[in-house]
């Protein structure tokens, strides 16, 4: 097929952008993510700063924006993020204890309730885990309200959309290391205890190199009977990114419980990174790296 969409549905997958409410008026971005992706997930516009402003007032206009643009195109949702320590509206971040575990709980409930029926797949938790080789928890106030908030959250997310399936989305994850070893230990436990999870996102914002484990880093937590999803690839520009891309997608292709892959934005000029890392130019041309994808799909 002709389009990254299409070659990864011939395949089984998807293959999805990060969308920002701010651009969909510009003709030549959504132009590009209508004919490209099928599978969309909001940059910013369902994570809890932007979802619950005020403490139980909930405001879905700018994620409904474009979970509908999404479905009325034929595409599944990504949700993203229910709970992250960064981008929590101020009056989450002014609580702690029991009261944030609660207001965390209720944000979960409340906001899987609303988008029920519409969300392939939930990151109900985003970057809980620490940098460096600890393989630990990272400190934050939801990890002090105690170690058990990451199962209670996906307790609460199953509860509220059985048929979405349930994530847990972090970068520095991208081959076998600490990080990655902390989360693949959680997820076993949680397989173990029967703890509500379908699936791992592997964020894969890389830079110049990738590391030689990576597809085995996808297969090890297949194996665990979860999914993986790459779910906000993007690759620093330069001689390697064409290459990388390449791998990446080879690497997800190459095991089955990899069942798609979203890239984090459309043009370089839309990414969130400087560094021009995406698969179209600031014009909406395609890329050396967008034909590298494109062939190895
Ligand atoms: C980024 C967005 O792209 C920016 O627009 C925003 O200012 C900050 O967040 N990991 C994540 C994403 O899970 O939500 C982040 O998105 C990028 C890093």
């Amino acid at each position: 097929a002709s389009t990254l969409g299409a070659s990864a549905a011939e395949k089984g997958r998807y293959f999805g952008t990060a969308i920002a409410a701010g651009r969909m008026s510009d003709s030549t971005y959504i132009g590009i993510a209508n004919r490209e992706f099928n599978m969309i997930t909001a940059e910013n516009e369902m994570k809890w700063d932007a979802t619950e402003p005020s403490q139980n007032s909930f405001s879905y206009s700018r994620g409904d924006q474009i979970v509908n643009w999404a479905r009325n195109n034929g595409k599944q949702v990504r949700g993203h993020a229910l709970l992250w320590h960064a981008q929590m509206p101020g009056w989450a971040q002014n609580l702690s204890g029991s009261a944030l575990r609660n207001a965390a709980i209720n944000h979960v409930t409340k906001v899987a309730t609303y988008y029920r029926g519409k969300v392939h797949s939930w990151d109900v938790v985003n970057e809980a885990f620490a940098d460096g080789g600890s393989g630990g928890r990272r400190d934050s106030s939801l990890q002090r309200t105690g170690n058990d908030w990451i199962e209670a959250a996906f307790r609460a997310a199953r509860a509220a959309d059985p048929g979405a399936k349930l994530c847990y989305n972090d970068y520095n994850t991208d081959g076998i290391n600490a990080k990655s070893t902390g989360i693949y230990n959680m997820v076993r436990d949680f397989k173990a205890r029967g703890v509500p999870i379908d699936c791992v996102g592997l964020q894969s914002h890389l830079g110049t190199s990738i590391a030689s484990d990576y597809q085995a880093n996808i297969q090890r937590f297949a194996d665990l009977g979860v999914d993986v999803q790459i779910t906000e690839l993007d690759v620093q520009q330069g001689s390697n990114q064409a290459n990388i891309y390449q791998t990446v997608t080879r690497a997800c292709l190459a095991v089955a419980r990899c069942t798609g892959i979203t890239v984090w934005g459309v043009r370089d000029t839309d990414s969130w990174r400087s560094d021009n890392p995406l698969l179209f130019d600031g014009s909406g041309n395609k890329k050396a790296a967008y034909t590298s994808v494109l062939n190895a799909l």
